[in-house]
């Protein structure tokens, strides 16, 4: 048994080397799209590892993207938008915010740690907070990991 237990977490360590996170990042128009936009105008350095999905508010994130994106091979999400108070349509971020909150409990459920999923406020002014959060959220799931391709919530191929 302590045999089986060392061959899984040799493994394991054999496919996290030289493990590349993916992250998709559903984030507003608005706001964190522009401070995305201002880290690279400004040409700051941040891991490539992120790939963008620009919506016109986070109140326009159903979780169901969110699925689809572990689904489809991300090993972490994150969705950003306006500050609090800053949204272009009022109230989104809150309602983006309410459903993270029901959502997270969720993701036990659904098997998915949910160190793989994070949410921030960026605005169009912070770019190096953009750039930071980038590095922040690629270091913490390198630590945890390749998402397991045997995770039901990911499709066999
Ligand atoms: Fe940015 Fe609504 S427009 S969160």
């Amino acid at each position: 048994m302590e045999q089986t237990k060392a061959n899984t977490k040799t493994t394991r360590d054999a496919s996290a080397e030289g493990f590349e996170p993916r992250i998709v990042a559903f984030v507003c128009n608005w706001c964190t799209y522009a401070g995305a936009d201002l880290a690279g105008t400004s040409r700051m350095q941040y891991a490539p590892n992120v790939r963008i999905i620009k919506l016109p508010c986070t109140g326009r994130i159903d979780p169901m993207f969110i699925l689809k994106a572990f689904e489809g091979g991300a090993d972490a999400v994150l969705v950003s938008g306006c500050h609090p108070g800053d949204c272009h349509y009022t109230s989104g971020n809150y309602h983006a915010r309410r459903r993270w909150a029901v959502f997270h409990k969720l993701l036990d459920f659904t098997g998915i740690d949910p160190g793989r999923l994070h949410f921030s406020w960026v605005s169009a002014a912070e770019g190096r907070k953009f750039a930071d959060l980038i590095n922040d959220v690629t270091e913490a799931v390198r630590g945890l990991g390749p998402f397991a391709s045997d995770n039901p919530a990911r499709r066999q191929a």
